[in-house]
């Protein structure tokens, strides 16, 4: 193959997507997981390398970028992350941190391993997958949005650094139908029994339920949301941002016309925390 991409994360949602479509546009894929048996459902080519890749092991990354330093890789997709949710004063330091550990750390610690390749590639690119909540923030997901705030800015000072080498695109999508909000559930930990008897159990207790039905019913599917990403990808000029799904279009533009205590006041009610 001529041209080959890495993946981070596509054991499930827009990482998985992203593989066979990528496969199909004449690309290498070199999906990569935490876990290899996940990847197993992928039909094998000599269009596909399957790596062990956990953004948080520095080992982890190290074996990876000397198992891919045979391909020609123009192409990087940091897609690996998880939602910490919670209400910040209940949140833990270590939620926290594990939060940036994966989203930000992780992502950048990618970035670094692989950009020697990737430079020797003419139209080379990165793609860092952050989220419309990396330009706007809502309640009960401060450590998500902070993470996600943290790639924006990365991605903006790694454009100005090396952008002349290797294009960096962000990727901000809406709600995407996927394991993510499953994943959410098992990063909330005891939360729920953290808010019980403060001003946030009621609120926290249809926090997930509400945001589920939200993504099932006006989410994108993961498909549609990767095609996105195959597009930033082929573009003879790559993007500097791909804003994914109408509501990270219209709500960033809500949040930039209305004044700040209109904002604030749709958001808490919104939330159920007027
Ligand atoms: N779904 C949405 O509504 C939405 C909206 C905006 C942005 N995003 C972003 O899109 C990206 C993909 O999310 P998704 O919606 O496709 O969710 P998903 O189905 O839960 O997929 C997340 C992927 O990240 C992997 N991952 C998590 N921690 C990792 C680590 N330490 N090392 C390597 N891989 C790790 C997961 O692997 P395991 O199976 O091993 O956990 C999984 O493959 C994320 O960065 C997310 O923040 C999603």
């Amino acid at each position: 193959m001529r041209r080959w991409v890495l993946i981070t994360g596509c054991s499930t949602g827009i990482g998985r997507a992203l593989v066979p479509l990528c496969r199909e546009a004449g690309w290498g894929v070199v999906a990569t997981a935490r876990n290899l048996d996940s990847l197993s459902e992928l039909p094998p080519g000599h269009d596909l390398r399957l790596l062990p890749l956990d953004v948080t092991d520095a080992a982890s990354i190290a074996a990876a970028a000397a198992a891919c330093a045979d391909l020609p890789l123009k192409a990087l997709v940091n897609n690996a992350g998880y939602a910490q949710v919670g209400p910040l004063e209940l949140v833990r330091p270590e939620e926290l941190r594990a939060q940036f550990e994966t989203n930000v750390i992780g992502l950048q610690a990618v970035t670094n391993a692989f950009l020697p390749q990737l430079r020797r590639e003419p139209g080379a690119r990165i793609l860092q997958v952050s989220s419309m909540l990396g330009r706007l923030s809502i309640p009960l997901a401060g450590p998500y949005n902070a993470s996600k705030h943290a790639v924006v800015a990365l991605a903006e000072s790694l454009r100005l650094e090396v952008g002349h080498e290797v294009a960096v695109v962000l990727v901000e999508p809406g709600a995407v139908r996927t394991a993510f909000r499953d994943t959410l559930a098992r990063a909330w930990g005891d939360l729920p029994e953290r808010a019980r008897g403060t001003r946030y159990e009621a609120v926290f207790a249809h926090y997930l339920e509400g945001r589920k039905q939200q993504a099932e019913r006006y989410g994108m599917d993961a498909e549609a949301c990767a095609r996105k990403l195959l597009l930033a990808l082929e573009a003879e000029r790559p993007p500097r941002r791909v804003t994914v799904g109408w509501d990270a279009f219209w709500v960033g533009k809500l949040k930039a016309l209305l004044p700040a205590t209109w904002w604030e006041k749709v958001m808490r009610r919104f939330y159920g925390l007027a």
